[in-house]
């Protein structure tokens, strides 16, 4: 087979960098399923990779990538077969393992999940991990007895790519929904997601001292950690549950016992990448059935393979809006 081009991972002087190269399969980590990539996404995580604005990756060099759609090329394990369209998504893809910005993927096959019926290559990779995200915030809020009855539902760093896609699923399952932004511009957007308020992070007093806040979520979804996380918890009706995966605006969490002790609040943590493979599945079902978001292209823009690394630097300042599907042999 010829070689094939990748975007590669490498660490120079201390700092990641990435860049075109070509490559051959005896390059690739092994795997059983060896998958003929037709889109790939960018996620967050993949644009601290590229930079070196996170140290997110554990191995190099590494192929980048978190996400793959596409086509097994062949299979050494019998649940797959040339011919199948499949999606891989976290683990140690793009990190530590060599991902999805490539025209080949070769993974374990206990990584692999059949494409769900209803869902194209492309639907899947719009979604990729920050759909997934969304979906197992939503899952495990509901989980916790969150029921559109229970209240408003806040989603933070609302015009990012997970956040985005949470409030179209929430939207669609009758909540109401309320999207903190920092982006002023952005409301009429964030109003054709399914938001029914837009509220500006400006207009937020998130470094307020007070132990509590006047009471107003039922339910959170966090992308922004930090002082907004820490707000959240100040601000949440009784039993009011918290969902938080992110941090793309700060790692720490400074609060006091008080909104646990005396409103019984819940924050629970959401891992992607490692999420097992029985509730991997169902997450994928839930998305390409009831959380099936009905206006995911208007928030998709896509790019060719060649122009990705143009795509990061925005996502890194915070500056970006929906997801970005990145196209690499699509047909
Ligand atoms: N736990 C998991 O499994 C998991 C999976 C996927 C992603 N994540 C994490 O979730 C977060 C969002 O990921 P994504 O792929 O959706 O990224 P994204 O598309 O870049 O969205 C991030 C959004 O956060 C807001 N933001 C950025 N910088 C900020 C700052 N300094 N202060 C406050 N808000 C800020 C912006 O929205 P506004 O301007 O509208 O506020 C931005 O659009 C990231 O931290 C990512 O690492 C975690």
């Amino acid at each position: 087979m010829n070689n094939f081009r990748a975007y590669r991972i490498f660490d120079e002087g201390g700092k990641s960098q990435g860049r075109f190269v070509e490559l051959t399969l005896d390059d690739l980590d092994p795997g059983d399923v060896l998958i003929r990539t037709a889109y790939s996404g960018v996620n967050y995580k993949d644009a601290l990779a590229a930079t070196g604005a996170g140290k997110v990756i554990r191995r190099f060099p590494c192929v980048g990538g978190v996400d793959v759609a596409g086509v097994v090329e062949e299979s050494s394990d019998i649940r797959f077969k040339a011919g199948d369209e499949v999606l891989v998504t976290g683990y140690d893809m793009g990190v530590a393992h060599d991902g999805g910005f490539a025209e080949y993927v070769r993974v374990p096959a206990d990584w692999v999940v059949p494409l769900p019926q209803g869902l194209s290559l492309f639907d899947a990779m719009a979604l990729g991990t920050a759909g997934f995200t969304a979906a197992l915030a939503i899952h495990r809020l509901e989980q916790n007895e969150l029921t559109p009855d229970s209240g408003k539902v806040i989603v933070t760093g609302a015009t990012g790519g997970v956040s985005g896609l949470a409030i179209q699923m929430l939207a669609q399952l009758g909540y109401h929904v309320v999207a903190l932004t920092g982006k002023e511009h952005e409301g009429a957007y964030l109003e054709s997601l399914g938001a029914r308020e837009i509220l500006l992070r400006s207009a937020v007093d998130l470094n307020s001292t007070r132990p509590l806040e006047k009471a107003q979520w039922a339910g959170a979804l966090d992308a922004v950690g930090g002082a907004t996380l820490a707000w959240l918890t100040r601000s949440m009706q009784q039993d009011g549950v918290i969902a938080s995966f992110g941090n793309a605006g700060g790692a720490e969490l400074n609060t006091s016992v008080f909104p646990f002790i005396l409103r019984g609040v819940k924050l629970l943590g959401v891992d992607s990448a490692a999420t097992k493979m029985p509730l991997r599945k169902m997450i994928w079902q839930r998305l390409a059935n009831d959380l099936r978001p009905l206006h995911l292209h208007d928030m998709i823009r896509c790019v060719p393979l060649a122009d990705l690394a143009q795509v990061f630097p925005a996502m890194i300042a915070g500056q970006s809006r929906g997801r970005t599907v990145v196209e690499i042999a699509a047909g």
